[in-house]
């Protein structure tokens, strides 16, 4: 005899399909009710593919015939699908529904420490999550995952991106170079690179790419806003005045780019100190506060200093994941909940666009100088820094 009571024991050992936990644990069942020998289950899931609804009524309807059930009726509900319904432009990764681009206006801010963490935290929040390190200066993602040294598979000419235990997908662009190689890379270089890691990379159907850009506000942020349309900007910075000027540049790019400004993340803002966890005021905090209000967004979220983010950084441990009762997991999980509404807010407004800033070429003109030099806005294309033969 089925109660309410076995199926939602037979429900909890149903995997979300690309994660470890299962759909009770994600709080993914709303609602179940049995009538005899016909069970109705409400779901309510987080992810827009339709093979995610497909695999879980196919699991959940073969576990509860196995226990004596003859009709079963999973009804699940899923956020729309917003490459159908909003965004436009043009798209190399079409199978990717979000993108967010981490920007500083300058290096050791926490940049990709912030990626990381916000991206393992969203992909705990249940969403099925990427992140893309397209630092090809500074390409410190896989430290930062565990994952130093581990090749990709490469498949016909395409690269499968590499598997992580937090349920994240990852390719570096630091991956596929020789160390020191990318150092040289100039303008055209980089676009073709970037170009290639968004077309020539295996991502799964995600709901959100994280890209770890590199500093600055260059050539590399162009190229990749006008492959993708980026869905949010999210610009990490420390309290401190010049920090926060580099910031104001990294908000004024995103604006230039037109992309949906998330907000902004306040890094090393007061210190907790690991003995007796009170929190202490080093260089300062809450600046970056009026610096939104400048730019009309908000923070998303202040992190203060704390030495197990650091060891996690450098032991492939990230704080989100192996402390997550520490109050930084916690400010992480909802500056990653905030981002992620912000994202829902974009979709249901109409989604991105990056239309406007698609290169012109007119007869005659190579497309990389146009892309380059139509910009402006702090992008250098003076002669050489091109890099194409033209
Ligand atoms: N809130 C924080 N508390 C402690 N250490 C941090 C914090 N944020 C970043 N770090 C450490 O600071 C260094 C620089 O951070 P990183 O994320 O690599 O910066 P970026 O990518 O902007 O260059 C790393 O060693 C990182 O572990
Ligand atoms: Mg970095």
């Amino acid at each position: 005899m089925l109660t309410n009571e076995k199926v939602q024991q037979v429900l909890s050992t149903v995997a979300y399909p690309g994660f470890t936990k299962d759909i009770v644990t994600f709080g993914f069942v709303k609602n179940v009710e049995v009538n005899g020998d016909r069970v109705v289950v409400d779901l309510d899931v987080t992810s827009s593919a339709p093979e995610v609804a497909q695999q879980l009524r196919d699991e959940i309807t073969k576990k509860l015939s196995l226990e004596g059930a003859k009709e079963v009726i999973v009804n699940i509900k899923q956020p729309k699908m917003p490459r159908e319904t909003s965004s436009r432009g043009k798209n190399l990764a079409p199978q990717v529904k979000n993108f967010v681009m981490i920007s500083s206006g300058k290096g050791g801010v926490g940049k990709s420490t912030t990626t990381v963490n916000l991206a393992i935290a969203t992909a705990m929040q249940g969403k099925k999550v990427g992140i893309l390190d397209a630092d090809i200066y500074g390409p410190n993602i896989p430290r930062m995952l565990g994952i130093l040294g581990v090749q990709p598979e490469v498949v016909g000419n395409k690269v499968k991106p590499i598997e992580t235990e937090y349920g994240v997908e990852v390719m570096s662009m630091g991956v596929l170079l020789e160390e020191g190689q990318s150092l040289i890379w100039r303008g055209a270089m980089i676009m073709k690179a970037i170009e290639q890691f968004l077309r020539d990379i295996l991502w799964s159907d995600l709901d959100v790419l994280f890209i770890d850009m590199p500093p600055g506000t260059g050539d590399a942020q162009l190229t990749l806003a006008q492959s993708v349309p980026v869905t949010a900007g999210v610009t990490v910075t420390t309290p401190q005045m010049v920090s926060l000027d580099d910031s104001r540049r990294s908000l004024d790019m995103f604006k230039k780019l037109h992309i949906p400004i998330a907000g902004i993340v306040e890094n090393m803002s007061g210190f907790i100190c690991p003995s007796c966890h009170t929190e202490s005021d080093i260089f300062g905090k809450g600046t970056a506060h009026d610096v939104a209000l400048e730019y009309g967004t908000s923070v998303l979220g202040e992190i203060p200093i704390e030495p197990a983010i650091r060891e996690g950084g450098d032991e492939g441990k990230p704080v989100v994941f192996y402390h997550p009762e520490s109050e930084t997991a916690k400010r992480y999980h909802k500056a990653a909940n905030k981002l992620w509404h912000f994202i829902e807010k974009v979709n249901e407004e109409g989604g991105a666009s990056n239309e406007a800033i698609q290169p012109t070429t007119p007869p005659g003109v190579s497309a990389c100088s146009t892309a380059a030099g139509s910009q402006g806005g702090g992008h250098n294309n003076g002669g050489g820094s091109c890099g194409c033969s033209h």
